[in-house]
């Protein structure tokens, strides 16, 4: 049986790849912070694949801790080679993701997601463990394009936290020249990350106050926000509010299995893979089809536009469909009908 490492894996990413790992029988051991995620989304992992699913999945552990504490890491990888059940493979999730934050505190990012990725790759290194799909982003492209990104746009990213995943990239393909026959490296750049598992016991969980789309539309459902400010209402599109590429969190969820599968059935390489549906949706059908299908008030007013949005952003995905055999297999309606089942949820917790 392999084991893979998931850093980061209590998080929303993390939490629905392990999930999808899991019934498909592989071992999952994931390392985490709790920085911005619980413990108790361990349990919730635990529950789904017990109750919901059939006796061949694979097992999964949790150890807590920072991926910078290196000889913590090491002790890991070394006592997993001592009980002859080496870590063959990783998934690197663990990173901070605000855009906003980072600008306002750039040390702390280039510290967490640099230093994280430097400590994780010199234990991986160490003990032999030569593949990882990396957490990439599309924030890494220029945000001014007409059309679909293919993975060949230009990268020039606009804020810290762009700069630290596209550094990461940069770092990863120096490992990998460094010995072209030892590593197998994946860099997946997710588009617009949405949705939530079908039960709605795992979805997105924000720690203070969130940014992105989707997590505001379930603060205004709740009524902790009076309405949604749409960014803009002049860019060059259909209704004059931006398109983005959402992706349902299962359906990327799966494109991580697909890539650890490519990567164990190929030769060392070093790729870079745009993972998204190809479909762009403005903010205002987003919300139409939010409210429609959930049968739910947003109310919204336009502001200005946000600094550093595009007008488009939109994945060429011709390479994720043509490499991974792997397809998104969920459409918008199910982004947020699956999104509002998470926060029903979740809302019904706290009551
Ligand atoms: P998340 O914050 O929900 O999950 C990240 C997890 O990593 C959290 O559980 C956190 O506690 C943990 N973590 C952070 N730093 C750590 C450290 N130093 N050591 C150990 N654990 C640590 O984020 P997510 O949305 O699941 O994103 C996962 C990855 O995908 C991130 O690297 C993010 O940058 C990248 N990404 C996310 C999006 C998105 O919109 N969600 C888009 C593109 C790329
Ligand atoms: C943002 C980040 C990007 C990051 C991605 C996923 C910026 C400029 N970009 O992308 O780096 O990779 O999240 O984490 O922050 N919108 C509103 N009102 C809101 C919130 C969003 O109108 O209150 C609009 C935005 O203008 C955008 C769309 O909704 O058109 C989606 O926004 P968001 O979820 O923040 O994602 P991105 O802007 O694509």
């Amino acid at each position: 049986m392999s084991l893979v490492l998931i850093t980061g894996g209590l998080g929303f990413i993390g939490s629905h790849t392990c999930l999808s790992l899991l019934t498909k029988g592989l071992d999952v051991l994931i390392i985490d912070s709790l920085v911005n995620s619980s413990k108790e989304n361990f349990l919730n992992i635990k529950n789904l694949v017990k109750n919901n699913y059939k006796p061949q999945v694979g097992k999964v552990f949790f150890l807590k801790g920072d991926l910078r504490n290196n000889k913590w890491l090491d002790e890991i990888f070394k006592k997993q080679i001592s009980i002859d059940n080496p870590i063959d493979s990783v998934i690197h999730f663990a990173g901070l993701k605000s855009v906003e934050e980072s600008v306002l505190n750039p040390i702390k990012y280039w510290d967490a997601n640099i230093n994280s990725t430097l400590s994780l790759l010199s234990s991986m290194e160490k003990f032999n463990c030569n593949s990882i799909v990396f957490s990439s982003s599309a924030t890494i492209y220029k945000p001014v394009y007409e059309g679909r990104i293919t993975e060949n746009s230009l990268k020039e990213p606009i804020n810290p936290y762009g700069n630290t995943k596209n550094t990461i990239e940069t770092f990863l393909k120096d490992l990998y020249i460094s010995d072209k026959k030892k590593w197998k490296i994946i860099n997946l750049r997710y588009f617009n990350p949405v949705g939530a598992h079908e039960s709605g016991k795992i979805g997105e969980e924000t720690v203070g106050k969130p940014s992105n789309l989707f997590p505001i539309l379930g603060k205004v459902i709740s009524g902790e926000m009076e309405n949604l400010s749409i960014f803009g209402k002049d860019w060059p599109t259909k209704d004059g509010t931006c398109v983005r590429d959402y992706i349902h969190v299962m359906d990327l969820a799966e494109a991580h299995f697909s890539a650890l599968q490519f990567l164990k059935n190929n030769p060392t390489q070093f790729k870079s893979i745009n993972i998204g549906t190809g479909k762009g949706y403005t903010v205002l059908e987003i919300v139409e089809k939010y409210s429609k299908l959930n049968n739910v008030d947003i109310p919204y007013k336009f502001s200005d536009r946000r600094s550093g949005d595009a007008s488009s952003v939109v994945a060429d995905n011709t390479l994720a469909l043509e490499l991974l055999n792997w397809k998104p297999q969920k459409n918008i309606e199910d982004c947020c009908v699956d999104s509002y089942r998470f926060l029903l949820n979740k809302l019904s917790k706290i009551k």
